[in-house]
C-alpha cells in the first residue's frame, strides 16, 4: 500500500512592519485557534543580543551566522530564555530592536534562521509573525495577511506601551525619537536584497491605522473561515 501524504500544517502567515499590530494580533489568533506561534523577530532580536553577549560586531557576519545556527534558545511557556537566562524583557528594548534590524539584513544570519522557523509548524496550526512568513518561509501559507498602519500610527502605540510600562523619560522628545526610528527601520527592513519587508502577491493588506485590535482579529477570522481553516461555530 502507498503510505498517504502526510497531512500538511495549516499555516496563517502574519507580516508587516514594525508596529502595525503583527504581534498582537498573531497572539489573539493563535489563543483563539489553539494554534502555535512564531515570533520570528525574537530570533532575529536573540542573534542580536547573543552577538553583543559574546561581544561580536554587527558587521561580522561569518561570525553572525555562525551564533544563528547555534543558537541555544528555549520558548517555555511566554518566556524566552537564550544559553539558560530568561531574556523576555531584554530583547524588547529599542536597541535590540534596532540591532536586530541590522542583523535580519545579514543573507547568511536569514539562511541560518529559515528551517528553525519552519520547524514551528506543528499540529494543530501555526501563526506566524514576521516581514517575510509569506513571502519567503511559507511561500504556501494557507493565509497571508499584510498588516500596515501610518507610521505616525504606529510610533502613537509604540509610545503608548512605553508609557504604560511607566519608563522614566522624557515622552514628548521620545515619541520624535520613535517616528524617526521607525522610519529608518522600515527603510531598512523594506530595501535589504534579501527578504525585503513586503506583501507577498497573494497576501491580503489590512490597513489598521483606524482599526482596534478586535475588528483586525475579526477580520483575519473572517478570512480563514473564507478559507475553510476555521469553523464557524470554533468561532467565539
Ligand atoms: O518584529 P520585531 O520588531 O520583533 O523584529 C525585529 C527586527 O527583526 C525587525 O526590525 C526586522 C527583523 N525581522 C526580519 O527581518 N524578518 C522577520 N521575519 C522578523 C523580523
Amino acid at each position: 500500500m502507498i503510505p498517504s501524504a502526510p497531512k500538511s500544517i495549516p499555516v496563517v502567515a502574519i507580516d508587516g512592519p514594525s508596529g502595525s499590530g503583527k504581534g498582537t494580533i498573531a497572539l489573539r489568533l493563535a489563543d483563539r485557534m489553539g494554534w502555535h506561534i512564531l515570533d520570528s523577530g525574537a530570533l532575529y532580536r536573540l542573534v542580536a543580543l547573543a552577538g553583543q553577549n559574546h561581544s561580536l560586531p554587527l558587521d561580522d557576519e561569518a561570525s553572525l551566522e555562525a551564533l544563528a545556527r547555534h543558537l541555544d534558545v528555549q520558548f517555555l511557556g511566554g518566556k524566552v530564555i537564550l544559553e539558560g537566562e530568561d531574556v523576555s524583557k531584554t530583547i524588547r528594548s529599542e536597541e535590540c530592536g534596532k540591532n536586530a534590524s541590522m542583523v535580519a539584513a545579514i543573507p547568511g544570519v536569514r539562511r541560518a534562521l529559515l528551517e528553525r522557523q519552519r520547524a514551528f509548524a506543528q499540529g494543530p496550526g501555526l501563526v506566524a509573525d514576521g516581514r517575510d512568513m509569506g513571502t519567503v518561509v511559507f511561500p504556501d501559507a494557507e493565509l497571508k495577511i499584510f498588516l500596515t498602519a501610518s507610521a505616525e500610527e504606529r510610533a502613537k502605540r509604540r509610545y503608548n506601551q512605553l508609557k504604560e510600562k511607566e519608563i522614566d523619560v522624557n515622552l514628548r522628545s521620545l515619541l520624535e525619537d520613535i517616528l524617526e526610528d521607525i522610519k529608518a527601520r522600515d527603510a531598512r527592513d523594506s530595501s535589504r536584497r534579501t527578504a525585503p519587508l513586503r506583501a507577498a502577491e497573494d497576501a491580503i493588506e489590512l490597513d489598521t491605522t483606524e482599526l482596534t485590535i478586535d475588528q483586525v482579529v475579526e477580520s483575519v477570522i473572517r478570512h480563514m473561515s473564507a478559507r475553510g481553516l476555521i469553523e464557524v461555530e470554533n468561532q467565539k
